[in-house]
């Protein structure tokens, strides 16, 4: 499927709003998590690729600051001083009051954003519109900062300024991503590595809008935080729960009652497939792959408890089908489920899957593939662009 790029659409909604063309075009991806989910905030590695959709930013310098979305076109004033209004626009505030604290912000300025990056769909939507916004309002700035540096920058707007709890996989990925690749991010030591992914990943949206910031991740996170007390009070300290090791589990499963020690078991040896999986795909095992992304979903399903009737049809669908592998992907209790498919016959499983989908639900499924795309792109904007 094509869809409308998002920096024309972005440059023409700013041309119509404002009445000027913009300065600074800005745009990044949103994201397919591989394997490593619910692993970020706990000291894990993530393996996530950035998808072909993406959020474009147009920019324009102003004296104070306003901003329009191809959603809804309507032109709102942002008072990046004021709390938040629970309202998309949270997040460019949020981005305003992160880069004023690091001296990094324009006066002001125009902003129109456009996105083909679905909303609610576990694909990292608010990560690509924070990262995009840092991206075009730092140009706009006249700033140069290292993508590495813009990521952390839309991750302290999102988690300290709006308030979501996330983890910082989402921001890192939609600033660094390269085409063609995965990235195994070891979040407990920082270290990036970049891991050819050739092929497509088929994405199967589940309809079921996860709510990021309403009460299951928090939860998980609180009980995460809450099982690393009781081990280290039980002779088990470590700084995060990803440093345990699957070898350590059986005493670690005398020593914690459920749910923590289901959460902690889902930890360790996410970690570890996490770590196999970007082994895997580095040497082009993608049957191993595969095995591990349905490991990973029956260990979201049992033991962190994240996934979704909807979710486990589709997966458990894949694996009949003949999928090397499937999985829930993102935060959970909804949004989307990926497939690794065998090239030859990736159409007829992907229409079985959609086929049962829609005779359990009784509506459709959407279906698209991405190969893996690149990360944050900001450019002046020259008089032909339209
Ligand atoms: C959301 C968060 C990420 C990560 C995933 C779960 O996408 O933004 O930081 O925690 O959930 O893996």
């Amino acid at each position: 499927m094509t869809s409308p790029s998002p920096a024309r659409q972005a440059t023409s909604l700013f041309r119509a709003r404002f009445g000027s063309r913009p300065a600074l075009l800005a745009s990044a991806p949103g994201r397919l998590n591989l394997l490593g989910e619910h692993t970020d905030y706990n000291g894990g590695p993530v393996l996530p690729c950035a998808i072909e959709r993406r959020t474009a930013v147009a920019a324009g310098p102003a004296p104070g600051w306003a901003a329009v979305s191809a959603l809804d076109g309507t032109l709102h004033a942002l008072d990046p001083e004021a709390p938040g209004r629970e309202h998309w626009t949270d997040y460019l505030t949020g981005v305003v009051r992160v880069l004023r604290q690091e001296r990094l912000a324009p006066p002001g300025a125009r902003l129109a954003v456009a996105s083909t990056v679905p909303p609610g769909a576990g694909l990292a939507s608010s990560a690509a519109l924070c990262v995009a916004a840092a991206g075009a309002l730092l140009a706009l700035a006249g700033r140069r900062v290292a993508p590495r540096a813009v990521a952390d920058l839309a991750y302290r707007a999102e988690h300290d300024e709006v308030g979501v709890r996330c983890g910082r996989m989402d921001q890192i990925i939609a600033a660094l991503a390269r085409p063609g690749s995965a990235l195994l991010f070891e979040t407990g030591g920082g270290r990036l590595d970049h891991v050819p992914l050739p092929g497509p990943l088929w994405v199967f949206e589940t309809g079921v809008a996860h709510r990021l910031r309403a009460g299951e991740y928090n939860r998980r996170r609180s009980e995460c935080e809450t099982a690393r007390l009781m081990l280290a009070e039980r002779g088990f300290p470590v700084r995060h729960l990803a440093d345990l090791r699957p070898d350590q589990l059986p005493r670690l499963e005398q020593a914690l009652p459920p749910p923590w020690i289901r959460r902690v078991r889902h930890v360790i040896l996410e970690t570890a497939r996490t770590r196999a999986a970007a082994r895997a795909l580095a040497l082009r095992k993608l049957p191993e792959l595969g095995r591990l992304l349905f490991e990973g979903h029956a260990s979201l399903r049992d033991d962190y408890q994240s996934s979704c009737a909807e979710a486990d049809l589709l997966v458990e669908a894949a694996a009949r089908h003949g999928a090397l592998g499937a999985r829930l992907t993102g935060a959970g209790w909804g949004g989307a489920v990926i497939a690794l498919l065998p090239e030859a016959r990736a159409l007829s499983i992907a229409a079985a899957m959609a086929g049962e989908f829609q005779a359990r639900y009784g509506r459709a499924v959407a279906v698209w593939c991405s190969r893996a795309a690149r990360g944050l792109e900001v450019r002046r904007v020259r008089d032909s662009a339209r």
